[in-house]
């Protein structure tokens, strides 16, 4: 496919409408943003027909987004009573993700590109997530702190300018990712998936009395670890049965997440003050997690750093994210992506 990519037609009068386009794991994501207001969000999951696994599978991901993908975007547009020549760019997840389900999103971001006649914009997932909050919050003063943790990633990034996608990694997880671990965590406690919710809903019964490890708390680097903490949980609920005893499930989630954290807000207060920054945004669907939102307000309230968590609903995958960071990308005059752009399952900041 060739040309018509920088031909954007904006109507005089009126900012660019974006559309967003998000599937790079189970979630088909439709949002629309003009000039920073969220104005659509629909969503699609498939995240029922993996619980039985226990994961994600990449081919039923995939599956599942070429049969939502049109819908999603019909009922983004007819919620707001706009059509599809109403759309001056498409934003859409190139990377990371699942190959297939990136994908999807992707030919279906160039199709719709190419049949409007507007600027296609490939954007990274993790700034996606971190964009999302300036609906809700406005520009993200530069340079800015993100710690993003979800599903399949960890990281602490100094933003300078996200629109520029200029963001430098400082550290990220070394093995598990804070939302894979609270999946194993939670299946390990015959909890259901995805993990996150019901392990944040049981904690708040318990109480955090098991001390559970904290690798890497006081290395002095902006790096995480969970898989040792993931298998101390599992050995500590193996010794409960061997021992006949029962498992005080509330307890042991309580002690798994504050273990888990205690080390993500102390290290990105612990970046803040290294970098000099004192604005810290927390995104992915870990940011949903009710205990790391309070212990980061305290953390963050007593180190002087203004603290940004998009609500809930926008901290796990949607297509508002995409079409935040694709409205920030237009109005900085950041140059649209040729319409051969390739899904890049393991893209890189
Ligand atoms: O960002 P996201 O929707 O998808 C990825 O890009 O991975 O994140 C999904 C992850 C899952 O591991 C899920 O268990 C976790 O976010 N999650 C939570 C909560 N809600 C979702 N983890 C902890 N507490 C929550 N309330
Ligand atoms: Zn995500």
């Amino acid at each position: 496919m060739t040309a018509g990519v920088g031909a954007c037609r904006v109507r005089a009068g009126s900012a660019p409408l974006v559309l967003g386009i998000e599937t790079s794991c189970d979630e088909t994501g439709v949002g629309l943003v003009r000039d920073g207001v969220l104005l659509a969000d629909t969503l699609a999951s498939s995240v029922d027909e993996h619980a039985r696994y226990g994961g994600v599978i990449p081919e039923i991901a995939a599956r599942a987004h070429v049969e939502a993908m049109v819908p999603t975007v019909e009922r983004a547009l007819s919620q707001v009573g706009l059509r599809h020549r109403d759309v001056d760019a498409v934003a859409v997840t190139v990377g990371p993700g699942l190959a297939g389900a990136l994908m999807v999103g992707v030919a279906a971001a160039k199709a719709y590109a190419l049949a409007l006649g507007v600027p296609l914009y490939g954007v990274h997932h993790l700034a996606a997530h971190i964009a999302v909050d300036t609906l809700e919050h406005g520009p993200l003063p530069g340079p800015s702190m993100a710690l993003l943790v979800s599903g399949g990633h960890s990281s602490l990034l100094l933003v300078p300018d996200l629109a520029t996608s200029d963001v430098v990694p400082l550290g990220a997880t070394v093995d598990d990712a804070a939302g894979e671990a609270y999946d194993k965590v939670a299946r390990l406690l015959g909890m259901p998936f995805p993990g996150g919710p019901p392990i944040d809903r049981a904690a708040r019964d318990g109480s955090p009395t098991i001390a559970f490890p904290r690798a890497k708390a006081t290395d002095g680097t902006f790096d995480f670890s969970f898989s040792g903490l993931k298998t101390a949980v599992a050995r500590w609920v193996e010794a409960r049965h061997r021992a006949g005893e029962p498992v005080p499930t509330a307890d042991v989630a309580a002690s798994f997440q504050e273990a888990v954290v205690d080390v993500l807000t102390a290290k990105s207060v612990a970046a803040c003050r290294a970098h000099g920054v004192d604005t810290l945004v927390i995104g992915g669907g870990v940011a949903a997690n009710s205990r790391l939102r309070a212990l980061a307000a305290t953390r963050c309230e007593a180190a002087g750093i203004t603290l940004r968590v998009p609500r809930p609903g926008l901290c796990t995958d949607n297509g508002a994210m995409v079409a935040a960071l694709g409205s920030l990308q237009v109005a900085a005059g950041v140059v649209p992506s040729p319409l051969e752009i390739p899904a890049s399952s393991a893209l890189s900041l």
